[in-house]
C-alpha cells in the first residue's frame, strides 16, 4: 500500500482475550473522548490519574477535563520522570497515594504516560485491593505500539529490569497520536524502532510500506495512525495466541537480546535509549541470520538501510563513547547470558528466516555468536 492516507475517524483494534478483551482506540484527538468512553464502560467509577512530571505539564489538564466533562471525579498522582520511578519506592508511593485518594474496588487507575508510567500504574492497579481496573493512555510512541498492549506490568529490582510484576490487562487503551507531538524527536525515533520491528518480524508488506511512508509518520500525518494501528494489531494477534509468553510471544523480542546487552553495557543511561538498542540489536540479529545462511546478505542490508533512513543507530560504533570503552565480546556475551536466554550453555535467539519472518532459534552455539560480535566490535 503506497497511496497517501487521509486523516479519518479513530481506528479501533480489539484485543480478543475472552472476558479480558478490550479495545485500543487510536486517532488524532481521541483523548477528548476518554471521559465518555470510561463512563460508558464503568458508570459511576472515579478515576485516579497516574502520570509523570513531564507528561503532566503537557497533558494532565486535558485528561482531567475530558473525565470531568463526563462526570467522573478525578485525583492525580505524579511521579518523577524516568526509569527510576519503576522501583519499589515508586510502587510504594503510587499504592499509598491511591489508598489515600480512596480508590476503591470499583474505581479506576488511569496510566497517562510512557512505558514507565504504564508499567508502574498497571502494576499498582494489579495489586491494589487485589486488583482494580485500569485504563492506559499511552503518550510515547513506544507505549502506544508496545508497552500498553499485552498486559505486562511491573517494576525493576536492583538486580535487574522488570523482575517484579504481574499480568494485568487494561480495560481500555486510548492512544491519541497528537499527544506524540510533544515527545522529543529522539524518543519518537526510539519508539519507531519497535514499529519497524513488527514489519521485520512478521509482515514484509508493512516494512515495504514503512520504507515509503516513514517520513509522514514522523511528521504526524495520517500514516502515523496507520503505523500505530498496524503495530497494535500485530502485537495483539501474537498476545491473544500466547498471552503468557510460552512460545510465539518471544518473537516480539527480536533485537532485544543484543539490545538489552548494549543497554546494560551503557548502564541503562541516556547514551542509548531502549529503542536505539533494539535498532542495533535487530541489525545484529539480521546480520547474524545472514551469516548462518538463513537469509541473504541483501536482506540484512535492507533492515539496516531502513533503520538508518529513520535516523536510528544501526552499528555498535554508533553508540556514543562505545568504541573508546573497549567493551569486549566476552563482556557482551556475559550480559546476554544474564538476559535469561541461556539454557545449559546454549543461547536462544530470535533470528530471521526471511524479512518479515522471525523464528525462535533455541540452540545457537555461543562461540559462533562470540566470534560474530568480536568482528562487529572490530568494525566489520
Ligand atoms: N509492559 C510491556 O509490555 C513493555 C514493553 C516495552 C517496554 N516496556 C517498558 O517501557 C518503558 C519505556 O517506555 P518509554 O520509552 O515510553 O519511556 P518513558 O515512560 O520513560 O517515557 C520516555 C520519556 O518521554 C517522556 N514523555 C512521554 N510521553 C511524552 C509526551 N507525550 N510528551 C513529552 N514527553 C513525554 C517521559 O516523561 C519520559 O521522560 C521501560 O521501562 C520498559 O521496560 C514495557
Ligand atoms: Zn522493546
Amino acid at each position: 500500500m503506497t497511496a497517501p492516507l487521509k486523516n479519518t475517524d479513530p481506528v479501533t483494534v480489539d484485543v480478543a482475550l475472552g472476558e479480558r478483551a478490550y479495545d485500543i482506540v487510536i486517532g488524532r484527538g481521541v483523548l477528548a473522548s476518554l471521559g465518555a468512553r470510561v463512563a460508558a464502560l464503568r458508570p459511576g467509577a472515579r478515576a485516579a490519574i497516574v502520570t509523570d512530571e513531564y507528561v503532566a505539564t503537557h497533558w494532565m489538564r486535558r485528561t482531567e477535563a475530558s473525565l470531568l466533562d463526563a462526570g467522573i471525579a478525578t485525583s492525580r498522582i505524579v511521579v518523577d520522570e524516568g526509569e527510576v520511578s519503576k522501583s519499589w519506592e515508586g510502587i510504594e508511593y503510587v499504592c499509598e497515594q491511591l489508598i489515600a485518594a480512596k480508590v476503591e474496588r470499583n474505581d479506576l487507575v488511569i496510566a497517562l504516560g510512557g512505558g514507565v508510567v504504564g508499567d508502574l500504574a498497571g502494576f499498582a492497579a494489579a495489586i491494589l485491593r487485589r486488583g482494580v481496573d485500569f485504563v492506559q493512555v499511552p503518550t510515547s510512541l513506544l507505549a502506544q505500539v508496545d508497552s500498553s498492549v499485552g498486559g505486562k506490568t511491573g517494576i525493576n529490582s536492583p538486580q535487574g529490569k522488570n523482575l517484579v510484576g504481574a499480568f494485568h490487562q487494561p480495560l481500555l487503551v486510548v492512544a491519541d497520536t497528537a499527544v506524540l507531538d510533544t515527545l522529543s524527536q529522539r524518543q519518537f525515533r526510539a519508539g519507531y524502532a519497535e514499529v519497524a520491528k513488527y514489519g521485520v518480524l512478521g509482515d514484509e508488506a508493512f516494512l515495504a510500506w514503512l520504507e515509503v511512508n516513514h517520513a509522514d509518520i514522523f511528521a504526524g500525518g495520517a500514516a502515523r495512525e496507520h503505523a500505530i494501528a498496524t503495530s497494535c494489531r500485530a502485537k495483539a494477534a501474537i498476545v491473544t495466541r500466547d498471552e503468557r509468553e510460552n512460545g510465539e510471544r518471544a518473537l516480539l523480542n527480536l533485537g532485544h537480546t543484543f539490545g538489552h546487552a548494549l543497554e546494560a553495557a551503557t548502564g541503562f543511561s541516556d547514551r542509548l535509549y531502549h529503542g536505539e538498542g533494539v535498532a542495533i540489536g535487530m541489525v545484529l540479529a539480521a546480520e547474524f541470520s545472514a551469516e548462518l545462511g538463513m537469509i541473504a546478505e541483501a536482506d540484512a542490508a535492507r533492515v539496516k538501510r531502513h533503520l538508518a533512513a529513520a535516523g536510528l543507530p544501526t552499528r555498535l560504533q554508533d553508540i556514543a563513547g562505545f568504541s573508546q570503552e573497549r567493551i569486549g565480546a566476552d563482556a557482551l556475551m556475559e550480559l546476554m547470558a544474564q538476559d535469561k536466554k541461556v539454557r545449559r550453555g546454549r543461547l536462544t535467539l530470535i533470528l530471521l528466516k526471511a524479512v518479515g519472518q522471525a523464528v525462535i532459534v533455541p540452540d545457537v552455539e555461543p562461540l559462533r555468536v562470540r566470534e560474530f560480535l568480536a568482528r562487529k566490535l572490530a568494525g566489520a
